[in-house]
């Protein structure tokens, strides 16, 4: 037994022997047949389990009919986001020992269901980004290599950089009332694709092109400044910050107005 074994989880209780209990909506909407439900699974505790972790054995000892995404095990991909016990988050950097005794485990909200635990997030990513064109825009014209080869100022790569660490998991518009109530919110991943190319001295577009992308209901104006979105961010992008900035610059140019 390693001394880590007698450490307590978060209600005081020893992990060690550690029963957990996990509640999973289950449902098929490809399935007729299938009604919603609640199934529990119960599995012992182990050291450095992380919520994937426990998902796999579950699925290969207890029910192979449980589905649920994962591709890189390494909060990377982004593709196993869920709500845990009413919060998004991403199962493989979500630790058992960090879960109380009984955790209920519902898919993300607003994507579409593929079943149980796994969600379109990607469908919903890819018309996202082509509604934004959260691509670098570059000259029409053959590109000048020395541009490509043109030094970035550190900081500002830095900045970018920050913005690009985005996994497209989802939590953000998972947890934002706004997206809740209108399907076509760009949510605060779409807002930080606009900031990311917005600040890239290589796209070509102007301010109020960015503008006219955001700057209705749909986008800018249509956020509450709830800031769950910034709170559930598994990678803790200051989404808050380029909300707030983009809607100040376009309160000033008068854009979306
Ligand atoms: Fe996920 Fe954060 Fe990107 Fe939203 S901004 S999709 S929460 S990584
Ligand atoms: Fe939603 Fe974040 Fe705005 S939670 S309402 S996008 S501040
Ligand atoms: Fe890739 Fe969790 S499996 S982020």
């Amino acid at each position: 037994m390693s001394a880590d074994d007698n450490k307590e989880d978060i209600s005081g209780q020893s992990r060690q022997n550690r029963w957990l209990t996990f509640n999973v909506l289950r449902y098929n909407p490809s399935d007729p047949a299938s009604k919603p439900r609640l199934q529990a699974y119960k599995l012992e505790d182990a050291d450095s389990m992380t919520l994937f972790i426990a998902l796999n054995e579950i699925r290969e000892h207890q029910d192979p009919t449980l589905q649920f995404d994962f591709v890189c095990r390494a909060g990377i991909c982004g593709s196993c986001a869920m709500m845990v016990n009413g919060r998004p988050q991403l199962a493989c950097r979500t630790l058992t020992r960090n879960l109380p005794a009984e955790t209920t485990l519902a898919p993300l909200p607003f994507f579409e269901l593929i079943g149980d635990l796994s969600v379109n997030t990607g469908k919903w990513m890819r018309g996202m980004s082509e509604r934004l064109q959260a691509w670098l825009h570059g000259q029409e014209v053959e590109v000048d290599p020395r541009r490509i080869e043109e030094r970035m100022n550190p900081e500002l790569a830095e900045q970018i950089y920050e913005l690009d660490r985005c996994v497209e998991c989802g939590c953000c518009v998972a947890a934002c009332g706004t997206a809740q109530m209108r399907q076509d919110f760009v949510g605060a991943v779409g807002f930080g694709k606009i900031a990311r190319f917005r600040l890239d001295p290589r796209d070509v577009r102007q301010d109020d092109d960015y503008y006219e992308l955001i700057g209705d209901d749909t986008g800018v104006f249509g956020c509450m400044s709830l800031l769950a979105c910034q709170d559930v961010c598994p990678k803790s992008l200051p989404l808050q910050t380029q909300i707030a900035f983009l809607r100040r610059k376009m309160a000033v140019t008068g854009a979306g107005l």
